[in-house]
Order: C-alpha cells, then structure tokens, then sequence
C-alpha cells in the first residue's frame, strides 16, 4: 500500500471539508502561527505546518467516530474517560497516520498533544500547543499577555498558556485530565532548572 503523504493542496482541502468554516479559518491561524513559532525557536517549519493543518481534522466528527477511532487504536482508551474536547486531538493522530499516510511521530505527537499537552513535550508538539491558543482569531482575556511571552519566551507562554486552560476548566466545574497537570509541573520544572 501506497503510504505516501498526499500532496498539500489535496490535503488542505480534505481537512477543510471536514470542518465548518470557522473552523477552517481557525485552523489556518494556527498554520501561520506555528510556522513562525517554528522559526523562532528552531523547531521544523514544514512540520509545524502539517501538524497544524491535521490538529483539528476530527474536531468537528459524531462522538461515535472519534470514539471508534479511538477504540480502534487501542492504545490510549483511557482518554474516554475524559473530557469529549480530548478525543478529537488522538482521533486525529490516529486518522492522520491511517488516512493521511503520517507517520512521522514528532508531527503525530504534535497533533495527539495539541489539547491536553503531557509531561516532557517535544519542541514541535510545545509549538503546536501554543500557536493553537493564540493564533489570531482567538480571543479571550489574557491572550495578548501569552502572544507577548511567546514573542521570546516559549515554555513562559506555555505556562501562562496551561494557567489559563486549566483556570477555565475549574471555572466549569470541568474534570482535569491527569496529563495536562503533569504538562504544567513538567514546565514549571524545567524553567526552575534553568534558571
Ligand atoms: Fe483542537
Ligand atoms: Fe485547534
């Protein structure tokens, strides 16, 4: 079987069918804003940008199909214990690697974490994170404040990005996936060991 990545234009457009336009516009904000965090901080822009353009390729499916994908690769069940917002970002990895011919673990990474994050992030899945909190049509108080860290702090903005996440997740009297706390004391401690 052919495991060729498909071309880039056939792929955009079977990503954007699968998604409102809303979403569409959302979706290539955080293109343009991970291939710039890429740049900025070393990370490989071309695969800034597929992850980019396959993170939310599930979001906008029935609950049923993320949850047979889920099912079907098996490995990370658990996450339908959680949160319904999780189950799009592993749906997705997983699509992108059945469908889309990815198997480059670093851009799957990117698009599995881009919701909860996880303790000991990859640099690309850190940037996929954080381009799809404060890419430009995203608004919400204290956006401005991450967009100016990530200007030159990366796992600055990450933090404050977590803080913000996991502040309205309290807010809604919403569970907290274990792996998105763990995410937040992993960075916290790696910022007191470099400094
Ligand atoms: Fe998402
Ligand atoms: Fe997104």
């Amino acid at each position: 079987m052919d495991r060729k990545v498909m071309d880039r234009e056939a792929l955009l457009a079977s990503v954007r069918e699968q998604m409102p336009e809303r979403r569409w516009v959302h979706t290539q904000g955080v293109m343009e804003t991970a291939v710039i965090l890429a740049k900025r901080y070393g990370a490989d822009p071309v695969k800034a940008e597929l992850a980019a353009i396959l993170h939310d390729v599930a979001k906008f499916w029935k609950v049923d199909k993320m949850e047979a994908a889920i099912r079907e690769e098996g490995e990370f069940v658990d996450v339908l214990n959680y949160d319904k917002e999780l189950w799009h970002a592993h749906a997705g990895a997983y699509v992108s690697r059945r469908d889309y011919g990815i198997e480059d673990e670093e851009v799957l990474g990117a698009i599995r974490y881009h919701t909860s994050g996880r303790e000991g992030m990859a640099l690309l899945e850190r940037i996929v994170w954080l381009a799809d909190l404060i890419e430009p049509g995203r608004d919400f108080p204290g956006v401005d404040a991450i967009r100016g860290l990530a200007e030159q702090d990366l796992n600055g903005a990450l933090v404050a990005g977590f803080d913000t996440t996991l502040g309205f997740l309290v807010e809604k009297k919403k569970r907290i996936y274990p792996l998105t706390v763990l995410a937040r004391n992993d960075l916290l401690a790696e910022i007191e060991n470099t400094n």
